[in-house]
């Protein structure tokens, strides 16, 4: 057996134009020899003072090697290695398909993604998501998950697919409901990828959940799972899509002017929401536009699992927080069994549990987060909401 180079398009021009290449076993070090020496001026590109060049990753059956033990890190029989230049210098596909482009994260893509060149497809199944998919800039294809296949004709240029058409996950969500929606995300992702005429490269959003409750540390990418609540859906869409080229970018808590955060802001106002449990458990969070980067970013990133988080504050500072700015009163506590009456069990012990994150990874490809949460949450607050009357 040997080893396999996967050599992504940016660094092809050295090496003859080959996407992959077979090579010994060894480290990392001896297989860039290996490829100098059929290909004189490969180290130059990845390399330069003996170490891996700034912008040049490398992962080893998916883990980047600087985490390991950088260019001496042992590949071994069967393993796949990737070089990656990192996304700033990585070409931006010229069309991708956007399912879920309609939700909060996926116009916030379509707009990113069309800004930077490339042509997007949307499927939209409503009048409304026809229309929020036209004004982020996309070309709607109007079908849900199920209707995609026969749309073969849309889909032939497509170079990434990001998928995001998870089914909502708005309370009142309780545990049988869940069981359903991962029924409907596995059979809505198989669906989706059945459709695509080619296999391209797939970026999943899915939902840092599916580490369950992290009290003690984050997880790290590959931390084992325990999905749980919103989790158990997210990862019922991993599953459809494994062994395929995908990347699954589990996400956290997402703010933005829909969903869950107006949920509390409204929730907060009208004096309906309770401090769920204790109220130190960690609600890890992100905003829309950072998620929107960070899928971005692992879609020119080798497959497997990404995590990203902007910051991981407690339930009580966050509700401290946004009853601070505003003056209102600071809600009394339930526990999950009594909140789960108006949230359904299943959110109401998502809401208690630490969704916690480490992601190293995506932050060694360059992507970190921009927006926070203090300012953007706050400025939320003072949105024309509905008030407690
Ligand atoms: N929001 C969060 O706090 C959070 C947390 C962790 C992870 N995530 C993940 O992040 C991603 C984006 O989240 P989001 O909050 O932006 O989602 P969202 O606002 O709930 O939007 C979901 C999108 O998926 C579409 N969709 C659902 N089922 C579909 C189907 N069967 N066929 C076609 N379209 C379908 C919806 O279309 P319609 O407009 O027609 O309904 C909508 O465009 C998702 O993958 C989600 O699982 C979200």
């Amino acid at each position: 057996m040997a080893v396999t180079v996967r050599i992504p398009a940016p660094l092809r021009p050295s090496v003859g134009g080959a996407s992959s290449i077979e090579c010994a076993p060894g480290t990392v070090r001896d297989l860039i020899d290996q490829l100098e020496a059929q290909h004189a001026g490969f180290r130059d590109r990845v390399m330069e003072d003996g170490a891996l060049r700034r912008f040049v990753n490398v992962f080893v059956a998916g883990q980047d090697v600087r985490f390991d033990e950088g260019v001496d890190t042992e590949v071994t029989d069967g393993q796949e290695v990737t070089f990656c230049p990192l996304s700033p210098g990585a070409d931006p596909p010229a069309a991708a398909l956007v399912a879920g482009g309609s939700g909060m994260v996926g116009r916030v893509l379509i707009a990113g993604l069309v800004a930077g060149g490339t042509q997007v497809v949307a499927l939209a199944r409503s009048p409304r998501a026809i229309e929020a998919v036209r004004t982020a800039g996309a070309r709607p294809i109007p079908t849900d998950l199920l209707g995609l296949h026969t749309w073969a004709a849309e889909l032939s240029g497509i170079e990434v697919v990001y998928h995001l058409a998870q089914p909502r996950l708005g309370p009142p969500l309780r545990r049988l409901g869940v069981r359903r929606r991962a029924r409907d995300a596995a059979a809505g992702t198989a669906a989706l990828l059945g459709a695509m005429p080619r296999p391209v490269p797939v970026v999943v959003g899915s939902s840092a959940l599916v580490y369950g409750d992290r009290t003690a540390a984050p997880a790290a990418e590959d931390a084992p799972l325990a999905p749980h609540g919103p989790g158990v859906p997210a990862a019922a869409a991993e599953a459809a899509a494994a062994g395929r080229d995908a990347r699954f970018v589990r996400l956290p808590w997402i703010y933005g002017n829909e969903g869950l955060a107006r949920d509390l802001i409204v929730g907060l106002r009208t004096r309906r929401y309770r401090i769920v449990g204790p109220g130190d458990n960690r609600w890890g969070l992100i905003g829309a536009e950072d998620a929107a980067r960070a899928l971005r970013t692992a879609a020119t990133a080798p497959p497997g699992p990404y995590n990203a988080i902007e910051a991981a504050p407690t339930q009580r500072e966050v509700i401290d927080a946004l009853c601070a700015a505003p003056g209102l009163r600071r809600p009394d506590h339930a526990p999950p069994a009594l909140a789960g009456i108006g949230l359904g069990g299943a959110l109401s012990h998502a809401l208690a549990a630490s969704v916690w994150v480490s992601d190293d990874r995506l932050r060694s490809l360059g992507w970190s987060p921009r927006q926070t949460w203090r300012s953007e949450l706050l400025a939320l607050t003072e949105v024309d909401l509905p008030r407690a009357t």
